[in-house]
């Protein structure tokens, strides 16, 4: 049966996973994949210590499975819904990619270590799910350790993020008396087991049981209290509100082990029912402000990620577009707002075990497309060529270098290079109004970092990254063109432009544009630029 590109949509869930590292996120990317059917290998040997480096869960998960899966989202499909989970980079530098893929994203889950409740990572991330609007799910994940009282995990999620929150279910001990979880909906129950085979071996058996199993697997005093408890937290906690839920107000909340495969498949249900299908985004139509959602005919997307080197042996880039509506068809020719024509031959869709080209997508779902540099984060492409999304911001740098080349004879090619990573959007480019300067800019260190790898390894540059004469860049705006040029005029030695050509201010401090933005009420001083 054909669904319409609408009813096709409806079905999707675009969600990503956000987590301090160590939380879990890896171990829960993982069997969500095999909850979902997307991968079968359970409880294959992980490699240990050498994966703390790599900067995306797949990366991991590639090396520790040995299976294909280099890719910035995986496809599966279950209980005739459309699981799109995007990866967002597991490292402790914030980086920007993150930011830019939470825009693709229609919901997300927050990982919560249960011993550690909310970490200064989850903060952070959850503050721009906040920023979007992105409603979020709570997987309290570890309870086969020590876990913090369930009480005093919810209550830090209220006080610390300001949301409710919301439990679907109830957990009855933790650590070595993990028992399970009761449904706060419908009371079943969903047992733990530890069962220790006669050979010593240990596994654990998980799933709903009915009276007699529950009562093998409590005794009485922990059934009591488990009632008890189930009981306080119906009467205290507010109850699962959708609509509350979808304007991120409130969190359902999930507990669970992911390394046990405790509590996946009741998360993965609580996405599926609750999380929202594709949201309408906000764009520009003719200059017109208007919103798109699935319901239009059109096809409509934007770039929000670009990837370079997927396959080492090409040098080609992958932009990632995330469909807003219609139905895509492979071959489809669309259009960049600025009239830039793609073709897409070969789209390429990230199926669990393997890319594979993709014939048809819908609203919601990511396809990459091959380019050579065409296309850009924040692109919107459609089939009128009329359309900008609106929203996906670059953000303003919190390191500043000034990159230089030990042979001065190179440092057209190290402008090259540099301007394609700025393209690909792992680093930014300024250049100052005056002199020849080339200034990267980065939101983390690890940013930095792989860039002058990327430029040594890739371009064969011996370059040299010293502190740069300013430390904070604002892109700067005014509705009057005229008092804008004389500004810039007049700071020439303290202006630049990004590589769009976009005028920026470039500061010693954040004092300094205090100061000066106090000085010039008219010129807008921000800390990011949205196209
Ligand atoms: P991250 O991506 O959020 O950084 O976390 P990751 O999944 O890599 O998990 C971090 C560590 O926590 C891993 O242990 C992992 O096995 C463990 N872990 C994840 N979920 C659970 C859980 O539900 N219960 C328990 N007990 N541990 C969990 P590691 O020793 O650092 O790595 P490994 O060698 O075990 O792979």
């Amino acid at each position: 049966m054909t669904l319409s590109p609408e009813a096709e949509a409806a079905r999707r869930r675009t969600f990503a996973i956000i987590s301090h590292p160590d939380a879990g996120k890896t171990t829960l990317t993982e069997n969500l994949l095999l909850a979902g059917g997307a991968i079968r290998l359970a409880g294959a040997v992980r490699a240990r210590g050498e994966r703390r480096r790599t900067t995306s869960d797949w990366m991991k998960i590639e090396r520790d499975r040995g299976i294909s899966v280099s890719a910035s989202v995986m496809t599966f499909e279950h209980d005739d819904r459309v699981f799109n989970l995007l990866d967002t980079p597991g490292h402790e530098d914030f980086s920007e990619d993150t930011y830019r893929t939470l825009t693709a994203a229609d919901s997300a889950v927050m990982v919560l270590d249960a011993a550690k409740g909310i970490e200064p990572q989850t903060l952070k991330l959850f503050e721009v799910c906040r920023l979007r609007d992105i409603p979020i799910i709570t997987f309290i994940n570890k309870m086969d350790r020590e876990a913090q009282d369930p009480f005093a995990l919810l209550d830090e999620i209220e006080q610390k993020l300001a949301l409710t929150a919301a439990p679907l279910y109830w957990p009855q001990g933790s650590g070595d008396r993990f028992r399970g979880m009761r449904d706060l909906r419908n009371g079943e129950f969903v047992g733990y087991r530890r069962v220790v085979a006669a050979d010593g071996g240990v596994s654990f058996e998980t799933g709903r049981v009915g009276g007699n199993v529950e009562a093998e697997i409590m005794d009485d005093a922990e059934r009591a209290e488990l009632a008890e408890h189930a009981e306080m937290a119906s009467g205290v906690c507010a109850p699962f509100d959708r609509r509350s839920f979808r304007e991120g107000h409130l969190t359902p909340v999930v507990f669970g082990t992911a390394l046990r495969h405790f509590g996946v498949r009741e998360l993965l249900a609580v996405i599926g029912e609750e999380a929202p299908s594709p949201r309408d985004q906000k764009a520009w139509v003719k200059g017109e402000e208007t919103t798109v959602g699935a319901d239009r005919d059109e096809v409509t997307g934007f770039i929000f990620k670009i990837q370079a080197n997927m396959d080492p042996n090409h040098r080609d880039r992958i932009a990632f577009l995330r469909l807003v509506s219609g139905r895509f068809q492979r071959g489809m020719r669309l259009k960049t707002a600025a009239g830039k024509q793609v073709n897409i031959h070969a789209p390429v869709m990230f199926l669990a075990q393997d890319r594979e080209i993709a014939e048809e997508a819908y609203g919601g779902d990511v396809i990459g497309v091959p380019n050579h540099g065409a296309l850009r984060v924040g692109d919107a492409l459609s089939e009128s060529g009329t359309l900008q999304f609106q929203g996906i911001p670059n953000f303003a740098p919190e390191i500043l270098r000034r990159a230089r080349v030990k042979d001065p004879m190179k440092a057209k090619h190290l402008r090259k290079a540099l301007e394609g990573l700025a393209e690909e959007g792992v680093t930014q480019l300024f250049t100052p109004t005056l002199g020849s300067d080339m200034i990267v800019g980065a939101v983390g260190q690890l940013q930095i970092e792989v860039m002058a790898e990327r430029v040594a390894t890739e371009n064969n540059l011996e370059v040299v990254f010293e502190p740069a004469p300013y430390n904070v860049a604002r892109w700067i705006g005014c509705d009057d063109r005229e008092k804008l040029e004389a500004f810039l005029e007049k700071n020439r030695g303290a202006t630049g432009t990004d590589l769009d050509g976009a005028p920026v201010y470039l500061a010693k401090n954040a004092w300094d544009v205090g100061y000066v933005s106090e000085k010039n009420p008219d010129i807008r001083f921000t800390k990011t630029k949205e196209r």
